[in-house]
Parts: C-alpha cells; sequence; structure tokens
C-alpha cells in the first residue's frame, strides 16, 4: 500500500494543493467506500493526473425523517480504501467548512428533479445539486465521475453542468453489483440477513421487465404494473417502477427505443434504488 494519500479539510490548503497539479478527476462520495466508488476511483485515475476524492454527508439533501443522522460513516477505512487505490488528495471537510453559515442559496433544478427520486424525496436534488456544484467551485476539476446507480441525480449534475456552462467532463460509472447482483450501495448495510437474501429481487424484476422489452412487449404500464406485483407479492414496499427514455427520463413515445427502467422499492426500513437500460427490440 502506497501511502500518498493527502487528507485535507480545509478550502484554502485544498487549492493551495490543487494549484497546477491538475488535470483534476474528482470522484465525490459521502463515504462509506465499497468496490462500486473503488471502481470510479480508478476510472478517475484514467482521466486525470491528480485524483481527488472528496468525504462529505451532505444535511442538505436528506429530508427531515431521512438516515442522515444513521447514516454509516466509516472514515478511517475508507481512507485505507482511497490510499489502497492510489488516490492522491482526499477532500474531507466538516459541516463548518462546507457550510459556515445557514446554505441559503440553493440550485434549484428543473422538472427533473421532482419526478421519480424527486417525488418520493422531496429536496434531494436541490441538496445534491448545490452540494455538487459547491464541490466543483472547490475543487474546480475538468472531469468528474458519477456512478449510473444514481442514474437520475447524473441526469440532474449533466444538466446542472450544461445549463450553467460548467468547464467539466461529467463520466458516468458501470453500477458495481454483488455476485447476487444486488446494486452495491451504502445503505445495504442496513439490510438484516433475511432481507438481504431477498433484496436482488428487485435487479431480477429488473432483468425480467428488460427482457419483455427487449423481446418486443410495447404495453409499458402493463410491465411497469406486474413487476411492481413481483415486488409486492414478496414483501416489499413500493415506491416506483418506471420504464422512461434514457435521454431525459421522460415516458417514452411508442418509438423510443434507448430506456431506462428505474426502481425504488422498500426493504423494511431500507430503500434500495436500482436501473437498468435497455434498446427495445
Ligand atoms: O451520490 C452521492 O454519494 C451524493 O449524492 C453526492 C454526489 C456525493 C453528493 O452529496
Amino acid at each position: 500500500m502506497t501511502d500518498t494519500l493527502e487528507i485535507i479539510e480545509h478550502i484554502p490548503a485544498l487549492r493551495r494543493r490543487l494549484d497546477g497539479a491538475g488535470p483534476v478527476a474528482f470522484v465525490p462520495t459521502m463515504g462509506n467506500l465499497h468496490d462500486g466508488h473503488i471502481t470510479l476511483m480508478r476510472q478517475a485515475r484514467t482521466h486525470g493526473r491528480c485524483v481527488v476524492a472528496s468525504i462529505f454527508v451532505n444535511r442538505l439533501q436528506f429530508g427531515p425523517s431521512e438516515d442522515f443522522d444513521r447514516y454509516p460513516r466509516t472514515f478511517e477505512p475508507d481512507c485505507n480504501k482511497l490510499r489502497a487505490c492510489g488516490i492522491d488528495v482526499l477532500f474531507a471537510p466538516n459541516e463548518s467548512e462546507l457550510y459556515p453559515a445557514p446554505q441559503n442559496y440553493f440550485i434549484e433544478p428543473p422538472e427533473l428533479g421532482n419526478i421519480l427520486e424527486g417525488a418520493f424525496r422531496p429536496g434531494f436534488f436541490r441538496g445534491v445539486a448545490t452540494v455538487v456544484l459547491k464541490l466543483f467551485n472547490i475543487v474546480q476539476p475538468q472531469v468528474a465521475i458519477f456512478g449510473r446507480k444514481d442514474y437520475q441525480q447524473l441526469q440532474v449534475i449533466r444538466n446542472m453542468v450544461s445549463q450553467l456552462a460548467l468547464p467539466i467532463n461529467i463520466v458516468s460509472g458501470e453500477t458495481a453489483r454483488a455476485d447476487d447482483g444486488l446494486a452495491l450501495s451504502s445503505r445495504n448495510g442496513y439490510l438484516s440477513a433475511t432481507e438481504r437474501a431477498e433484496a436482488p429481487r428487485l435487479y431480477r424484476v429488473l432483468r425480467e421487465l428488460s427482457s419483455a422489452i427487449q423481446a418486443g412487449a410495447t404495453d409499458i404500464s402493463g410491465l411497469e404494473q406486474a413487476a411492481t406485483e413481483k415486488l409486492l407479492n414478496n414483501q416489499w414496499k413500493v415506491d416506483y417502477v418506471a420504464v422512461r427514455k434514457q435521454a431525459d427520463l421522460q415516458f417514452p413515445t411508442a418509438s423510443e427505443s434507448e430506456l431506462v427502467i428505474l426502481a425504488a422499492a422498500w426493504q423494511g426500513k431500507t430503500r434500495l434504488i436500482d436501473n437498468i437500460e435497455v434498446s427495445a427490440g
């Protein structure tokens, strides 16, 4: 393990460290790093001379009844993982560094931020977009990497970067999965053994729906309903199963071929999200 990781907590010190160090490739995270994050870090290395990760559990993107307080914070193991994959700099601000005064300027995403995840987690994308823009302003990366597991988040950030003409190339990374198909997520750690055994059903149901579309099925709302019932019949609580256009997450027209199936559903008290891209047959 090469210990070249520099851990920096303060904005002026980070700016000094990054001055002239670029191109900078940046991977923002909320910590509790798993193989999905590590894949993004490795990908970042191919895009920058200096790779910067951040760990910051962003209060702004959690609703009042969500898991901000119990969100897993595993700083030391996270640092070891970042060292092991050769990350140059970890920006790990505390709340008073990033929000020295109550944040009252926000990025308000358009309608894209109010559908799907945004409908079930009001304010979520406003919190995400605001902190991501702030982190971009601090780190000033040339490239930033976001996982496709958070498909809608990736779209919101791409749109923000495009609309605000930020000089940052947004690169997406693949969803990392356990052997049984469950998408890796920091929230998987909340699952009991029974829930963990049931959790891969979410991806299986998405794959079945995807196969039906590839085979030519066109009754989108019937397919969404059938997938939802498969989950409900196995004690899931379902927020949504939705087939949308990859480009803008709007409802697909009959001629649309590039689709994405997105789902959010609960195993007990744990909310899981997943998605799968599909080209209609
Ligand atoms: O995907 C995440 O971990 C967070 O939403 C992000 C992008 C780091 C912003 O807090």
